[in-house]
């Protein structure tokens, strides 16, 4: 039998240079999308999808993560004492069961790969997701959770995947495709960041993985890819053939939250969604659009 997802990486460890000077001070994934940080979207989307337990890979100067996802008792008892239930409940929920939240430390950037390898005694011998923050999903069904159910039903590896303009096919891993039925697509290669010239296809991967354990033994080569560092993308390119391998087309709306352009985006609709504060961001949106 198929072993459950119970367990999810988070690499949080990136230095986040394309957000300076804010992220001189906090971590990336601390940024807020209207009031969460951008960590708890995708913390919540875990867990919505069954994930158990949570890996955070962390490096230098990403404490405040640690602070977020613990109870701060100051906090909880001034708004107990004045009455503002509201506001405490806000701060309750990413709090996790003790022991079910641990933390590594990758201790030099890398890369991608290098930073999943880190967990790789938390992990086990069991598949696990991995989510990247910086990659918001807005859907109606988690993009983890139509992840999950796609490999109660293939078993193997599965990745989130969406198609991109040709031009921007150097941002992302870029999928051969062996075969697409519009939703599920299998996996005859995978090449990290390819120029356009040398793309094999137009469909990325967007960050999330439901990956095999075997990726570890492929990762603890440490061998570099494309940019000097260690590459997710190479190791499950290495892993097509032994089991399954499938991309996901996800419904749902991404943000790449890497970017700033897309993070401002990402603030415009997740505000937009928010019934409270709807109408004040459309107009402001309208105002702006006649400028
Ligand atoms: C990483 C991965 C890449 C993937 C992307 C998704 O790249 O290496 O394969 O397509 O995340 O966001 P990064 O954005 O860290 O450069």
């Amino acid at each position: 039998m198929t072993k459950r997802v119970r367990k999810a990486v988070f690499p949080v460890g990136g230095l986040g240079t394309r957000f300076l000077p804010v992220t001189k001070a906090m971590p990336k994934e601390m940024l807020p999308i209207v009031d969460k940080p951008l960590i708890q979207y995708a913390v919540e989307e875990a867990l919505e999808a069954g994930i158990e337990e949570i890996i955070f890979v962390t490096g230098r100067g990403k404490a405040a993560i640690e602070d977020f996802f613990d109870h701060s008792f100051e906090l909880r008892q001034v708004l107990a004492e004045r009455g503002k239930d509201f506001e405490l409940n806000t701060i309750e929920f990413p709090v996790l069961e003790a022991g079910s939240i641990v933390y590594t430390r990758q201790q030099e950037p890398l890369g991608l790969g290098h930073a999943v390898w880190c967990s790789r005694e938390l992990v086990g011998e069991e598949p696990f997701a991995i989510l990247l923050a910086d990659d918001l999903i807005m859907a109606d069904t988690p993009c983890l959770k139509q992840m999950v159910d796609v490999f109660g039903e293939t078993g193997g590896n599965v990745v989130a995947v969406e198609d991109v303009p040709l031009e921007h096919t150097d941002r992302y891993g870029i999928l051969d495709v062996a075969s697409d039925d519009g939703r599920l697509v299998e996996i005859k290669g995978l090449v990290e960041k390819p120029d356009p010239v040398d793309a094999p296809s137009t469909l990325s991967i967007i960050g999330r993985y439901i990956l095999l354990p075997e990726i570890f033994d492929y990762l603890s080569d440490w061998k570099k890819g494309v940019g000097g560092e260690i590459q997710l993308t190479d190791s499950m390119a290495r892993l097509i053939g032994d089991k399954p391998f499938h991309g996901l087309r996800f419904q749902g709306t991404r943000f790449d939250c890497g970017d700033k352009a897309g993070f401002f985006e990402a603030n415009i609709a997740f505000a937009l969604a928010r019934a409270e504060l709807h109408n004040q961001i459309q107009s402001i949106v309208d105002a702006y659009a006649t400028r």
